[in-house]
């Protein structure tokens, strides 16, 4: 950053010296352009000079130089008057170079080397009628003077340059590493944290800019990882736990297994049984993580009624029950046909578990309230109101244990996750008439 400043820098000054110079330069023709009419003004006025010596003479005291400027004349190829003012270095003298501008018959201009730097000159012949010698005027000016000055200013602005780039170099480093300190604390901090793995640190950056802003998201991030991480970690924990239960009765079957075939049958069915269990628990397990992860649902359009009256046709298959359906909704929504089955078939196990073998069932959907609303209603003896909460958690199962039939406490789970993942809620409530019954309620995504 700094090395482009400096070189923009850099080329401000040389451009602002190469003008300098051209108009140190268009100045000096200018002068040359100037002193020329004014000798030529004078030569037309002057009508009593009769020769060549007289009129430059007379010029040359009537028209002093400038500064830096000097001004001699040259008759006859040789050095003639010189202006009444002591130029900065004597020109006239050089003889060398009296010759060559004594041969001048047109105006020239040129360079030359003097004691006082280099010369810019212009020489301009005059011829006076009547008189055969030949004069010249030559102007001179000190034109290293000029340049100097130049040069002084050029090297004013670089020092003037420098110490405004180191100065702002400076602070920038200064300004730089006062916003960047809180940067690298939290960058240190979120180094401990991922080394240690300790999720339970918090970056603390102190301020309302927007570093500590920065410091506040990633905190948040943390706390939403931390409770993914345990949430995650309960789950593991809890499906342990679960599998271990058939695992070790399964052993024990094993173990206590005697030769007796009756008894090895007996013990096949039970252990068989129990693998049953543990596979379907496995698989709810595994409905329930996908649930955690984007893409669980494939969502199309589904005829409500079509969906209520095929639920209650497969339900049928789960008990000999009175199975009936309630209210049909003539909707077609955007939903997951075949997860919403799954959850109203888990509803419609539970019912059958909690019924007596000439219990009634009823299925039903319908549309209020820009919500779809499935449920699955028994007769059973209902859930009682301490529990309506809880047995929608995973492994939680109300009532006691009762036997071998028991379930594992993820059908409910599993429904409360397909109703969130369309957006919507699962509660129990009581049935009119006593019993259970199980609302699912998503948002209406209506197709037309
Ligand atoms: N229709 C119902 N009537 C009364 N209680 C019910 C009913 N449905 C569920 N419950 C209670 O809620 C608990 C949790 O049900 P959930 O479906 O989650 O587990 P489960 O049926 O015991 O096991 P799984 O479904 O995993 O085989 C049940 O143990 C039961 O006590
Ligand atoms: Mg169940």
């Amino acid at each position: 950053m700094l090395a482009v400043v400096a070189l923009a820098l850099s080329v401000a000054i040389f451009a602002t010296w190469a003008i300098l110079d051209r108009l140190i330069d268009d100045r000096i023709d200018a002068e040359f352009g100037n002193e020329a009419e004014k000798l030529r003004r004078y030569a037309a006025t002057a009508v009593d000079a009769r020769d060549v010596d007289t009129l430059l003479a007379d010029y040359l005291s009537y028209n002093p130089p400038d500064e830096w400027e000097t001004f001699f004349t040259i008759v006859d190829g040789r050095p003639h008057k010189v202006t009444g003012v002591p130029p900065p270095a004597r020109l006239d003298t050089d003889d060398a170079l009296v010759a060559r501008l004594g041969r001048a018959t047109e105006p020239v201009s040129g360079e030359t080397e003097s004691a006082a730097g280099t010369v810019r000159y212009a020489v301009i012949p005059v011829e006076v009628t009547g008189d055969a010698r030949r004069g010249q005027l030559v102007i001179a000016v000190f034109y290293d003077h000029y340049r100097d000055e130049v040069l002084d200013a050029m090297r004013v602005l670089a020092l003037a340059s420098l110490a405004s780039l180191v100065l702002a170099g400076a602070a920038g480093w200064f300004v730089a590493g006062r916003v960047l300190t809180p940067v690298r604390l939290v960058r240190q901090t979120a180094e401990r944290i991922s080394d240690s793995s300790d999720l339970t640190r918090r970056l603390d950056v102190p301020g309302d800019d927007d570093v500590s802003a920065l410091a506040g998201t990633f905190n948040r991030m943390l706390d939403r990882l931390e409770q993914a991480f345990a949430v995650q970690r309960d789950f593991v924990d809890d499906a342990g736990h679960e599998l271990r239960t058939p695992i070790t009765v399964i052993r024990g079957h094993l173990e206590l297994m005697g030769d007796d075939p009756d008894d090895r049958a007996e013990t096949l069915a039970l252990v068989t049984d129990e693998l049953d269990r543990m596979n379907r628990m496995v698989d709810d397990l595994l409905t329930l993580a996908k649930a955690e992860q984007p893409g669980f649902l494939d969502v199309e359009v589904v005829e409500l009624a079509d969906l209520t009256v095929s639920v209650v046709a497969k339900a049928r298959a789960l008990g000999e029950r009175r199975w009936r359906v309630d209210e049909v909704a003539e909707a077609r929504v955007l939903a997951d046909r075949q997860r919403l089955t799954q959850a109203l078939m888990q509803l419609a196990a539970n019912a059958v578990r909690h019924t007596a073998a000439d219990g009634r069932i009823t299925v039903g959907s319908a549309v209020q309230d820009g919500a779809v609303r499935l449920w699955v209603r028994d007769d059973g003896p209902g859930v009682p109101i301490a529990d309506r909460e809880r047995i929608f958690r995973r492994f939680v199962r109300a009532g006691g244990r009762t036997g071998a039939h028991e379930g594992a406490g993820l059908g409910l789970a599993i429904v409360r996750s397909i109703a969130e993942a369309h957006g919507g809620v699962v509660a129990v409530e009581d049935a009119p008439g006593g019993g259970a019954r199980f609302v699912i309620t998503i948002p209406m995504r209506e197709v037309r």
